[in-house]
């Protein structure tokens, strides 16, 4: 098989075929989610919400990020396999930012590196990137700032957050970031933003203009029936098939259906 790398996601883009990418967490998810042909597969600090039920990605450590990635990395033969950079591990300084994705890549063997912002983290990033490591910028909404922004609803509707997010996003590409996720953003900003940058756009609640799609695997595989945001299209009733396979267990042992005899030894 050939390894997805980020040249492949260039060429993607400049032939106009659109990126599919999911996240996954652990080995045996991962290895489902490659075997269907997803392009980039993100290891995301949502992670800190759908494995260990956070109500916020902020709490999710560079340890926890590294085990996740680990057992991703396990199982995938052909997908990009991006992580996401914790909150806290590169905000402050830019040698920490370079300390946090060198543990990621040597301990993970991950193929590159996510980080939420823009100016505000330029250092950082381009440090990073010095090292050799390719990185993934991420604008619109970055639920690490939760708690600046207040809600979870959709940014960059105002002129001057919208010109923010573009200026960024050039400095993003200028810098040297070969993609760059819009999450929860206007669709006619996520249009424009795409059009005016050579490197891929991946769009989650952005509209279809992006370059690429991505969803958290837990949604999209309906596994959350809580989470239904309007972005969120859903491919199965994992929930439901779930419960419906664990009950019946339940009711096999109680009634001493399961086992039976062949399957005893
Ligand atoms: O952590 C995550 O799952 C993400 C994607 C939704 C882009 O950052
Ligand atoms: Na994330």
């Amino acid at each position: 098989i050939k390894r997805v790398t980020t040249h492949t996601l260039q060429e993607l883009k400049s032939r106009g075929e659109k990126i599919s990418a999911l996240t996954a967490y652990d080995f045996s998810m991962a290895r489902v989610v490659d075997a269907a042909g997803v392009e980039l597969i993100l290891v995301g600090d949502s992670a800190s919400n759908v494995m260990a039920g956070h109500e916020t990605t902020l709490p999710i450590t560079l340890d926890q990020m590294i085990y996740h990635a680990t057992s991703v990395v396990r199982a995938v033969k052909r997908a990009l396999v991006v992580v996401d950079l914790p909150f806290g591990s590169y905000q402050g300084n830019s040698s920490e930012a370079l300390r946090s994705a060198i543990r990621i890549m040597k301990e993970s063997g991950a193929h590159a590196v996510k980080m939420e912002g823009g100016q505000e983290i330029r250092e950082s990033i381009t440090r990073i990137l010095s090292a050799g490591v390719p990185v993934m910028g991420h604008l619109g909404l970055t639920p690490q700032s939760i708690y600046k922004f207040g809600t979870y609803a959709v940014r960059a509707k105002e002129q001057d957050e919208a010109k923010k997010l573009i200026d960024d996003a050039h400095m993003l590409e200028d810098i040297g970031c070969f993609g760059l996720v819009l999450e929860k953003i206007p669709a006619a900003l996520t249009k424009q933003v795409s059009q005016e940058l050579a490197i891929p756009t991946i769009g989650i609640g952005a509209g279809p203009d992006a370059d690429g799609q991505i969803l958290v695997i837990h949604d999209m595989l309906g596994i959350n029936k809580e989470f239904k945001p309007r972005f969120l299209r859903r491919y199965a009733d994992l929930h439901t098939a779930m419960l419906e396979a664990i009950s019946h267990y339940v009711d096999d042992v109680k009634t001493n259906d399961f086992p039976n005899e062949s399957e005893a030894y």
